[in-house]
């Protein structure tokens, strides 16, 4: 353990096809998709692909003003985001606002499999979107 991050929650992709995506996986690594879910609120759709204790997140537009839309407008296909896994959302993002960084959540806010999560912007983070996830 590594003072507030426990575990690696996610790596996120983004895609321009999640079927695609997923065929990719499996015919190439034998990977099979464990949870598939429309997150309305974000404008996308994600596949998660188990990898021990943690996920490969694909994750693909289902609207052309969701950030992933424009993501991939800008930057193509590729890495977006990496999840930490914490004990406490809020208390790792203060832990974030204490240090001066930007959030984009300001509070934290419900995820993907029931969980709750806070996005912590690129900007001050080395240039890597973080996503914040408590289980
Ligand atoms: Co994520």
């Amino acid at each position: 353990m590594s003072g507030l991050l426990t575990e690696i929650d996610h790596v996120a992709i983004a895609v321009r096809d999640l079927d695609a995506a997923l065929d990719y996986y499996r015919d190439t690594f034998g990977a099979t998709v464990d949870h598939r879910e429309l997150i309305e609120s974000d404008g996308v759709e994600e596949a998660l692909i188990k990898v021990a204790d943690s996920y490969i997140q694909l994750l693909t537009p289902t609207r052309e003003d969701s950030p992933v839309a424009k993501y991939l407008e800008r930057n193509g296909e590729g890495l977006h985001h990496v999840g930490y896994r914490v004990d406490d959302c809020a208390v790792a993002l203060q832990a974030v606002k204490d240090a001066g960084g930007r959030v984009i959540d300001e509070a934290p806010r419900p995820g993907s499999r029931g969980t709750t999560v806070a996005f912590v912007h690129p900007k001050g983070a080395l240039g890597t979107l973080i996503e914040l996830v408590q289980e």
